[in-house]
């Protein structure tokens, strides 16, 4: 990490002297910093190009391979299972969500300050079913403002949390709103503007699951907390005293973890039968990618993306997903070698997230039909024009969207509801190469319709809120708002976020 500071210091010096040399003025001040850039991209065009970015990443550009590992799961504590939320009534679906501090012991015998959703640490699950009419009563008990975002969910600008829809401390409101989308595993987190990415590493999350007749009649396991397993996987820092403190662990490119946590578990194992069991994944960690593989080389399925299932199970060694983004995967106990020990592992360190005991019990049989939807992406979406561009650009706090920070006075796109367009995110790399950005739109579900040209892989034909998009790769996805509202995009990179790295459409 210093190392990395040290670099890009020298760096933005290094472009600054040569700016202002060329530009013939001595002083630079950061609010050239955007014309900078501009002015640097055309300089760059004349130059030669790949050379450079060869030069400056042998010169120790940061790497995956950089990023501090995790710890190695011992498997002592069992994986808790967040609680599944109850309707306040029976004749409505009435949720009461507040977000409130709390204590939580992570280490034992030790109490560790943390925020949470009716409860100390993350949050329960919401249920919803297509067609339902949901209320949820939100309560800020925090002692700053925060915001109820929910990821991946179509509602409008009013509903959805984002930054405009704060609440102060001892404030609530009741939001109402129809569910109107399939089956999919969604999420809820805050969104203040500026202060998201400490909120979240505190603890703010939960997970939102939608049923509908369709995912109801698969036959997919779906025993919650038995063959049904919601697994939010982070990355915290502790102290000394054992205590989550975020302006000492927090990294303007992203508050990097050593320590690995499944639903606020520490050391987590999880006790399987021996059947199918569905693993419902979210990558809801502040900045960290995870590839997850099981450690014996086993393959699974994957049968669904952010926002519902796959038409087709795909099977797969192993899977990433970057910060934001979920996937639902099978693995069938019953079907693999009984000696063996089993756990989750994260490929990009090797590190073990979640061994699995396998009990003698051989549990359900259950089966994953050929067939689970009707996805698909039409000719007439193929060909529509490009109408958006975003390019995502910078590291640290020098992050931008084409070119610009986050205004919330600024709307920086608009689109008409029920109209689908194509938006071309291209990811522009720097002179250190780049990073990956994971990138997410607000209120809608996309459908990828290629990545720098390609179709995108099989497993990422379905519905998708955030996509992860490499440095000099160029994403196009369709993009149909449902409802009207003033929506965020961003990296999904917390602290992107928080550094501007968000803008604004209006779907009017
Ligand atoms: Cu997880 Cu702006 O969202
Ligand atoms: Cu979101
Ligand atoms: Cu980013």
């Amino acid at each position: 990490m210093k190392r990395k500071l040290l670099l890009i210091s020298l760096i933005s010096l290094l472009t600054a002297l040569v700016l202002s040399a060329c530009a013939g003025n001595v002083e630079s001040t950061p609010e050239e910093n955007s014309d900078m850039e501009q002015e640097s991209d055309s300089m760059e065009e004349g130059m030669d190009h790949s050379s450079m970015d060869d030069d400056a990443m042998a010169d120790g550009h940061m790497s995956h391979d950089e990023v501090v590992s995790l710890n190695d799961s011992t498997g002592e504590n069992e994986l808790k299972i967040p609680p599944l939320l109850e309707s306040d009534n029976e004749e409505e679906v009435v949720y009461t969500v507040r977000a409130q501090e709390g204590e939580t012991e992570i280490f034992d015998g030790t109490k560790t300050k943390t925020y949470g959703y009716n409860g100390s640490f993350l949050g329960p699950v919401l249920q919803f079913e297509k067609g339902d009419t949901v209320k949820i009563r939100t309560i800020n008990e925090l002692d700053e403002e925060t915001t109820f975002h929910w990821h991946g969910l179509e509602v409008s600008g009013e509903e959805d949390g984002g930054p405009h829809n704060s609440l102060k401390p001892g404030e609530e409101e009741l939001i109402e709103f129809e569910v109107t989308q399939e089956a999919s595993t969604l999420w809820f987190h805050p969104h203040p503007e500026g202060k998201t990415s400490e909120q979240v590493y505190n603890g703010l999350a939960g997970l939102i699951y939608i049923e509908d007749d369709n995912s109801k009649s698969l036959g997919l396991p779906n025993e919650y907390g038995k063959n049904d397993i919601p697994l939010i996987f982070q990355d915290k820092t502790f102290d000394n005293q054992k205590q989550l403190n975020y302006s000492a662990a927090m990294n303007d490119d992203g508050t990097i973890g050593d320590m690995s946590l499944v639903n606020g578990t520490l050391n987590p194992k999880l006790t399987v039968d021996k059947e199918k069991v569905r693993l419902r994944l979210l990558n809801g960690s502040n900045a960290r990618n995870y590839t997850f593989k099981l450690n014996t080389g086993d393959s699974f399925v994957q049968v669904a993306t952010d926002g519902g299932f796959l038409n087709k199970p795909v099977t797969l060694d192993e899977i990433t997903l970057t910060p934001s983004e979920r996937a639902e995967i099978i693995i069938d106990f019953s079907q693999l070698n009984s000696e063996d020990e089993f756990a989750l592992i994260n490929e990009e360190d090797g590190s073990i997230l979640l061994p699995f005991e396998v009990s003698d019990q051989s549990g359900e049989d259950s089966s994953i039909p050929e067939e689970m939807n009707d996805f698909s992406i039409t000719e007439e979406e193929m060909n529509l024009p490009v109408t958006k561009n975003v390019e995502l650009f910078g590291m640290m706090d020098m992050v931008t969207i084409n070119g610009k920070k986050f205004d919330p006075e600024r709307i920086d796109f608009t689109q008409e509801q029920g109209v689908t367009e194509v938006w071309e995110i291209y990811n522009k790399p720097d002179m250190m190469g780049g990073m990956i950005h994971p990138f997410h739109i607000h209120g809608a579900q996309f459908k990828i319709i290629s990545r720098n040209g390609e179709e995108p892989p099989e497993n990422e034909r379905g519905w998708k809120d955030s996509i992860s998009i490499e440095p000099d790769e160029t994403v196009k996805i369709a993009v149909k708002f449902q409802h009207k509202g003033v929506y965020m995009f961003h990296c999904h990179i917390l602290e992107h976020e928080d550094n501007g790295m968000m803008g604004q459409v209006k779907v009017e």
